[in-house]
């Protein structure tokens, strides 16, 4: 095990369990105290090595993938399936009606938004939505420290960024990284601190009661998870955490977000184990897309089309929606939409009303399935999407909605029947998108407008990932063209010659192109690309001063 240099750390606690490399100013004091790491710890000491066993089994379930072996519902937890009897928790308090939630990163100014927006609900997002830069993620937890203690007011030149005090703010839900990710800016006993321990402690440590005191509670949304066990591991957090603090089993709550294709098929057994502590799932549809590609990499018969033609309504998607709702409403639990990623476009009305008329679209889709909310990712769509909900869900969600009729098999699941073709325009749309968000990730920002759409990480994920794939099994292009490793890095190069011209000096290009030219040549695959990225925005090598607390 590598121990930090001495001149690099910061110990916080004084056996050295805890030492920081960053900057430990007051400020992370703030939200790092002595009392706060020594519950860091615990956790990361009590559940590290469960974490790496359930990574450890990701990669055994990969190699069996890539031999040909398809998912299929876990015969060893039928019994589960088949119960009538058990739910899961009834609706904690503010989580009654979510029919519309703001999702977004954790900068002051945007808290201060997402909490002013129409919406019930702000998902403040430290993952997908966010580069984990140290500065960002305690920055993070500082806003929301503040924010739930109403005192995150603050004045940005002339403008004042103030919370509305005419309402009930809508309530937090905090997503913690996932995982697969560290924090390498805090090690225990000398080691990295897994990022979603990282994340979700702080944040519960230094708020559960205050949230409680204020009628809500410890709310978090849990990522990428693979299997029903990833689900066990959380709600032994959950379980520890309460009691490490006296607070009654079951106030926490998490949402699951089902945005991988293995999870699709435990999402029974995933509430089932979160049970008292689960606030119900979610359709995280771009994730999941990047998750069939992913998965399934090697096998001929997955070979998607142009992004464009991966919609909500082709087969395994519409499975997926379809049986998540039926599981949810069975259990009696909330089943949230996905994301409408679009943002205004104020100088094209044209363009404008097209782009919010497929929003209206999708999200009447939504709520005809039985969705009992949905995501929006820019305030200006609340009132769209509100709208849509308001009409045709009046009750605060529609858990009765039970959706007998629904069928789905593991083979609806694996539908890959999707129409359409790749195209060269595809091709460089994606190349273009995965650039521009890596350009901006490692600039440190998480959460990049692109052509009018705001985007995550899960967007660069499901570019680079169709390209990777096109080129592994010698897709053909409408036009023609065999999509070759020459072919994407020549493609690569001008697209970035293109976004590079028009960037500003400084801008991450060079980098990104770095990055992004291995993983679209159909040889090296990065199990995620902010893993891949994560070191060119540490600081953990920065000069800083030793000092002990
Ligand atoms: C975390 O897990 C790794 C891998 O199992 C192990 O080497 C390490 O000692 C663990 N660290 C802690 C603090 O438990
Ligand atoms: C977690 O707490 C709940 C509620 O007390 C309990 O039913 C469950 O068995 C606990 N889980 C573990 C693993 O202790």
């Amino acid at each position: 095990m590598a121990s930090p240099a001495p001149n690099k750390a910061e110990v916080l606690l004084a056996d050295a369990s805890a030492t920081v490399l960053g900057p430990l100013n007051d400020k992370t004091k703030k939200i790092l105290s002595k009392e706060a790491a020594v519950f860091l710890v615990l956790l990361h000491r009590t559940f590290n090595k469960t974490r790496k066993e359930l990574l450890q089994k990701r990669v055994t379930r990969q190699a069996e993938l890539d031999r040909g072996v398809l998912p299929d519902f876990l015969p060893e937890t039928k019994h589960i399936r088949e119960n009538d009897a058990w739910r899961g928790a009834p609706p904690a308090p503010g989580l009654q009606d979510r029919r519309l939630e703001i999702t977004g990163p954790v900068d002051r100014k945007m808290v201060v938004n997402a909490l002013n927006s129409e919406v019930w609900t702000y998902m403040a997002d430290f993952e997908d939505a966010t580069a984990p830069t140290w500065d960002n993620m305690i920055n993070g937890q500082l806003n929301l420290h503040d924010a739930i203690r109403r005192q995150v007011d603050f004045k940005q030149g002339e403008k004042w960024y103030r919370l509305r005090t005419d309402r009930r703010l809508p309530t937090l839900i905090c997503r913690a990284r996932g995982w697969h990710l560290d924090e390498k800016h805090f090690l225990v006993d000398g080691e990295p601190m897994s990022g979603s321990l990282f994340d979700f402690g702080l944040y519960f440590f230094n708020n559960a009661e205050e949230l409680v005191k204020r009628g809500s509670g410890p709310y978090f949304y849990l990522p990428k998870m693979e299997s029903h066990l990833e689900a066990r591991l959380w709600n032994d957090v959950f379980n520890l955490s309460q009691d490490y603090i006296g607070m009654r089993r079951g106030t926490i709550r998490g949402t699951v977000l089902i945005e991988t294709i293995l999870a699709a098929f435990e999402m029974d057994e995933i509430i089932y184990e979160l049970r008292e502590h689960s606030s119900g799932l979610n359709c995280g549809r771009w994730d999941y897309i990047f998750s069939v590609i992913k998965r399934f990499r090697q096998n001929p018969s997955f070979v998607l089309p142009d992004r464009s033609s991966v919609t909500m309504t082709v087969p395994f998607m519409d499975s997926y929606v379809k049986l998540l709702i039926k599981i949810c409403h069975k259990r009696g639990v909330h089943a949230m939409g996905g994301m409408a990623a679009q943002i205004p476009i104020k100088n094209d009305p044209a363009a404008n009303e097209v782009a919010m008329s497929n929003v209206r679209a999708d999200k009447l889709r939504e709520v005809r399935a039985g969705h009992d909310g949905t995501w929006v990712a820019h305030p200006a769509l609340a009132p769209i999407a509100g709208e849509i909900f308001n009409q045709y869900m009046p009750t605060p969600n529609q858990m009765w909605v039970l959706r007998p009729e629904v069928e789905v098999t593991a083979n609806d699941l694996l539908n890959m029947n999707v129409p359409g073709k790749v195209t060269e325009d595809g091709v460089r749309k994606n190349l273009a998108i995965g650039l521009g968000y890596m350009e901006g990730w490692l600039r440190g920002i998480g959460c990049v407008p692109l052509n009018y759409l705001m985007e995550d990480a899960a967007t660069a994920e499901v570019s680079r990932s169709q390209v990777w794939q096109w080129v592994r099994h010698g897709a053909v292009t409408a036009e023609g063209q065999k999509v070759t490793k020459e072919y994407t890095l020549r493609l690569l190069k001008e697209e970035a010659t293109k976004l590079a011209k028009d960037a500003p000096k400084g801008n991450k290009y060079a980098t990104a192109v770095k990055y992004m030219s291995t993983q679209v040549t159909g040889e090296d695959y990065a199990e995620f690309i902010t893993s891949l990225l994560y070191n060119e925005i540490t600081t953990t090598s920065a000069n800083q001063p030793a000092a002990k607390l």
